[in-house]
């Protein structure tokens, strides 16, 4: 049974990676048009979560539904946009021609790339090597292509590792302007601070989802004044069960 309000749902969802369980029965619906967080230490399980919803990841139980199809159905390919945590832009083309490529690969017009060019502001760079460009450029790229053809969820493994506060802020900016539109945008992030700029917060540990909250209910229920202090404190509230070192 699919809600039409919800961009995704996901029941009773447990992946293994090699000898590690990555996410364990997890239950998560996100609304369209929410802009959400997921925060994390190193190796909770986020890049799987987000593997599974766009369908790139095995499965080992649970569904996962994504704008009331299967994760990973062909229908979904224009509706889903997904910018993976490594670069995954052609350093030998400009940036006008991987955005080429992209667009024909999606099968969609000249105008797109005009369209996601002003948004992640790289009209200066067109003709530059995607090789020689700066991180913080790069990365701008790899979201230029996401959002190519409009797609109704964005999933973004840590869009802005390596941006600098004003090129974060402004892609903040973005992101909200999107979700605005309508879009649903689920965006990983270590930077704790980055929290505040989400409607609604999940919190990840070990595969689990530790805290389902909004910036303000996080603060409030930690009694802390910023987010990465709030995590700690859910945190030591929350001893894992696993207790084995991870790398
Ligand atoms: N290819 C793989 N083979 C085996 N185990 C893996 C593989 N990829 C991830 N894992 C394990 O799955 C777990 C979750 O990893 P995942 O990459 O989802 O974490 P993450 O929260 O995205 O971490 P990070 O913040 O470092 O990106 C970790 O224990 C990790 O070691
Ligand atoms: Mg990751």
């Amino acid at each position: 049974m699919e809600h039409s309000a919800l961009a995704l749902r996901i029941d009773g969802l447990t992946v293994r990676r090699g000898r590690n369980v990555a996410v364990r029965d997890l239950d998560l619906s996100l609304a369209r048009g929410e802009l959400v967080g997921l925060l994390g230490p190193s190796g909770s399980g986020k890049t799987t979560l987000m593997r599974s919803i766009v369908g790139v990841q095995r499965l080992e139980s649970g569904t996962v539904t994504v704008l009331g199809q299967s994760a990973g159905s062909p229908p979904l390919r224009h509706r889903v946009g997904y910018v993976t945590q490594d670069v995954s832009v052609y350093s030998d083309l400009t940036v006008r021609e991987n955005l080429s490529y992209f667009a024909t690969v999606l099968g969609v017009g000249g105008a797109e790339i005009d369209r996601v060019v002003a948004a992640t502001d790289l009209g200066g760079q067109l003709k530059q090597l995607a090789g020689s460009l700066s991180g913080g450029q790069v990365s701008r790229v790899s979201l230029a292509a996401a959002l190519l053809g409009t797609p109704e969820l964005l999933v973004l493994d840590e869009p802005t590792v390596g941006l600098d506060p004003v090129l974060r802020s402004e892609l903040w900016g973005l992101f909200r302007e999107l979700a605005r539109g309508g879009v649903t945008l689920l965006v990983s992030s270590h930077v704790m601070d980055e929290a505040t700029r989400c409607d609604r917060l999940l919190l990840m540990r070990d595969g689990e989802i530790l805290a389902d909250t909004t910036p303000r209910q996080l603060l409030a229920d930690t009694g802390t004044s910023d987010a990465e202090e709030a995590f700690l404190v859910l945190i030591e509230r929350h001893p894992g069960e696993r207790t084995e070192e991870r790398s």
